[in-house]
């Protein structure tokens, strides 16, 4: 897949602004996105399956596409400007082509990058990352097969066209912030939401993706969700938001971009920990920067070359009675210790957390 280079770039660097519960629903049949508009052909409704799909359906680290997913899911082909041929779920192309056709109307033009994918895509991405970057590193990066939301259909990678060029690349893309910002504003109105938000890393685990959009049918909740800023594990009542308070403390070691690159590989890993509430991150110190704490982390995955090394601490509160979890229920973890480790080329990883 042609953006992975790009998407690791991002991840390892992208976030250089990178900023920062309540379930609630409701229904407006005005609010909804329904049949296409100008561009697109509307499709018949559909009439071979007989259940609908969860248009607010959770896939994320923790949670894998649904089994019968398959069995429900309806969708079409399409063509990109590239040439590509991109599967999406049926009503989400349909509100996809108005959102588009809206976009044109203000001079901002799209295209499909990728939407749907099977396992065996996911699969074949994972490993082109990790045979480049690492397993540890590539699980922040792309999903695991069989827990990525572009399974369901109903995510959406977007491009830019600029000039009747195609900018497809994501180190690219990620430079036209007012163009995002124009076409974030307008996604609520289709049914759509912004799915991994900057400053979120700990409840969606994964970095700042303006590209990625996800359909949730109902208009009225993806305002909500848009106007709260929340992600849509914290809309569903999955993930406990609120501030986290990061404390960079002073190193003579690491720049401050270091160190905020680090905090976000944390942060993507502390999204593995379902329903807890992180408080605070913070830098433990240059003293721990030294040769032994270099040594145990090298010794703990050999194949890496370690060159640098930074603990970080975290308060966090786990959640009530959290079947299949190693953490205690309903208890408040203080000083828990992430050790991260890097190469001169490669980013950040998680080598170690605990006690
Ligand atoms: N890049 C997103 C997280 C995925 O692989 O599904
Ligand atoms: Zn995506």
């Amino acid at each position: 897949m042609k953006k992975i280079k790009a998407l690791a770039a991002i991840a390892l660097a992208a976030v250089m602004t990178a900023s920062v519960f309540t379930g609630c629903s409701g229904s407006s049949a005005d609010n909804k996105s329904t049949g296409a508009t100008g561009a697109a052909k509307a499709e018949a409704p559909d009439t071979t399956k007989s259940e609908p799909i969860d248009y607010m359906v959770l896939v994320n680290k923790t949670n894998p596409l649904p089994d019968t997913w398959e069995d429900k899911l309806e969708t079409i082909h399409t063509t990109n400007s590239i040439g590509d041929t991109v599967e999406v779920e049926k009503k989400a192309y349909d509100a996809y082509l108005n959102l588009k056709q809206d976009l044109v109307s203000h001079g901002i033009h799209v295209d499909l990058d990728s939407a749907r994918r099977s396992v065996k895509e996911q699969q074949k991405i994972m490993d082109d990352f990790t045979k480049k970057y690492g397993a540890e590193y590539a699980a922040k990066t792309v999903a695991k097969p069989g827990y990525s939301e572009h399974h369901t259909g109903l995510a959406l990678d977007l491009y830019l066209i600029i000039d009747g060029k195609d900018v497809v690349e994501n180190e690219d893309m990620i430079k036209y912030k007012k163009i995002w910002a124009e076409i974030h504003k307008k996604l609520a109105k289709y049914g759509f939401i912004l799915r991994y938000l900057e400053g979120k890393e700990h409840i969606t685990g994964y970095g700042y993706e303006p590209w990625h959009i996800r359909y949730v049918e109902n208009g009225y909740i993806a305002k909500n969700i848009k106007s709260k800023g929340l992600t849509l594990e914290e809309y569903l009542g999955k993930a406990k938001g609120g501030k986290v308070d990061i404390d960079y403390g002073t190193s003579s070691i690491y720049s401050k971009k270091d160190l905020e690159d680090a905090v976000i590989q944390l942060k993507c890993d502390f999204a593995n920990f379902e329903g807890c509430k992180l408080h605070n991150i913070r830098y433990a110190g240059d003293s721990e920067v030294n040769d032994a704490n270099l040594k145990w982390v090298n010794e703990k995955n050999p194949d890496a070359k370690y060159t640098k090394v930074a603990k970080f601490l975290t308060d966090f509160k786990s959640p009530k009675g959290k079947k299949n979890s190693t953490l205690e229920s309903n208890h408040e973890y203080k000083d828990y210790q992430w050790w991260l480790a890097r190469t001169d080329k490669d980013g950040w990883e998680v080598v170690s957390k605990g006690y």
